[in-house]
């Protein structure tokens, strides 16, 4: 197994009525609440009630930043810094889904830059690490997809230069997390579908990856990857079953908490792609992957024998793909169908035009020239090859 460091600090609430731990939290810093969301999805699910009741009996004075977008874009993180500076902040509390809690990291992120430096410019496209002692972050999720509430990574949006880059540094790890599977229950299906595609391809990016001696994170993989499957299918059985949402909540946190990936070289290829293309068409993120993820997999798992050696395994533990009799190349191509088909049947999209994303190709060359040189484990992808897995996803 490869060395590595493991820490992950995160305080996780999870239940019914976990919100009211805010009150503990919040009491326990000195200055007012900065509370970012979205478009209002939280009045609706109870989210919004439920944290104001705890910040009031804290005692906290609040300060709103509403609206922040789907795909969250520099100028809304902008908003929320000023904020900071203008109210003393003392906690940034992110109530929503990944785009909430990341437009929160990157708040707290640029209230604690020097008033010389440039978010954009000298954090997220350098990828420099971020300074101690930001602004404390709470999480309250109203989604099961990006783990991002137990996680150290945000992923911003900078419309003037078409750019949607990762940014992964250890100071924006959430103090803690609300998991409170009730507020799933207002989930629009598609909404849950690329949740549920988002956790389902973070736990392959670390699993189909080097190096491929014995490792607990592999088999901890699989069992994540079958335990999505399952709350997938009881999640569109019954989108109203707590049961459910339950587990969907707590299997995409595990799918990209840092447990998984320990000893693996990772490869997140297709989330490098698929940021190229919300970048320029600002589709969900879910949607993305499921268009990418399959191509990029046809494009990688006879890279060499281990490479089709590790799908063959995945077809067999996370498919159920029959092995009698087959080589490992036709169970890995086995594994990679039965995954187009289960995508297929609950309505994600698989090709480019189904998302309304255009595939001329200037598109197809600026999409490649964002994704760049994306990185990869059994098979390095380079500009070129992102170019060709592209233009097999039309
Ligand atoms: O804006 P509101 O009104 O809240 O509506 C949201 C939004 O329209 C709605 N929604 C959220 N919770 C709801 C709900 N509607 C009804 N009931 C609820 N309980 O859903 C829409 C999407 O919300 P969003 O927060 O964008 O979804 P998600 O959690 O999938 O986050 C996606 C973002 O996270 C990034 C993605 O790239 C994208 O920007 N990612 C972040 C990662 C990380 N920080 O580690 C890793 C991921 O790979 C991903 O890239
Ligand atoms: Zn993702």
């Amino acid at each position: 197994m490869q060395n590595f460091i493991f820490h992950n600090p995160v305080k996780i609430y999870f239940g019914k009525g976990q919100a009211a731990h805010v009150a503990d939290e919040a009491a326990a810093v000195r200055g007012p609440v900065l509370l970012v969301y979205g478009g209002g999805s939280i009045k609706r699910n109870g989210a919004y009630d439920d944290v104001m009741a705890a910040l009031r009996r804290a005692g906290s004075t609040v300060v709103e930043l509403p609206g922040v977008t789907p795909n969250p874009r520099l100028d809304k993180v902008v908003e929320g810094v000023r904020l900071v500076r203008e109210h003393g902040v003392g906690l940034i509390l992110a109530v929503g889904g990944g785009s909430a809690i990341d437009c929160a990291k990157f708040i707290a992120l640029g209230a604690g830059i020097g008033e010389d430096e440039d978010l954009w410019d000298d954090y997220v496209e350098t990828g420099r690490p971020a300074p101690e002692g930001l602004v404390p972050l709470g999480v309250v999720l109203t989604t099961a997809a990006t783990g991002s509430e137990m996680g150290d990574a945000a992923v911003l949006t900078n419309p003037e230069r078409n750019r949607k880059l990762g940014y992964v540094s250890f100071p924006l790890t959430p103090r803690f997390s609300v998991l409170d599977p009730s507020y799933l229950l207002t989930l629009p299906d598609e909404q849950t579908t690329y949740g549920f595609v988002d956790m389902f391809c973070h736990t392959c990016e670390q699993y189909l990856s080097l190096p491929d001696d014995d490792n607990l994170s592999d088999e901890m993989a699989e069992a994540i990857q079958r335990h999505i499957l399952r709350s997938w299918r009881a999640c569109r059985r019954d989108p109203r079953d707590y049961e459910a949402r339950s587990n969907a909540m707590w299997d995409s946190t595990l799918a990209l908490n840092r447990v998984i990936s320990r000893g693996k070289d990772e490869d997140w290829v297709t989330h490098g792609i698929e940021h190229a293309i919300s970048a320029y068409f600002d589709i969900p993120h879910g949607a993305g992957l499921a268009i990418v993820h399959p191509h990029w997999m046809r494009y990688v798992y006879d890279a060499s024998p281990e490479a089709t050696a590790r799908f063959a395994r995945w077809a067999v533990n996370v498919w159920g793909v029959d092995a009698t009799g087959k080589s490992a190349r036709v169970l890995a191509q086995e594994g990679i169908e039965r995954y187009v088909d289960f995508l297929r049947r609950v309505g994600a999209p698989l090709t480019l035009a189904e998302a309304g994303v255009p595939s001329d190709p200037a598109t197809l060359d600026a999409l490649a020239d964002h994704a760049g040189e994306a990185g990869g484990s059994y098979r390095r992808i380079t500009r070129d090859d992102a170019r060709a897995i592209l233009a097999s996803c039309v």
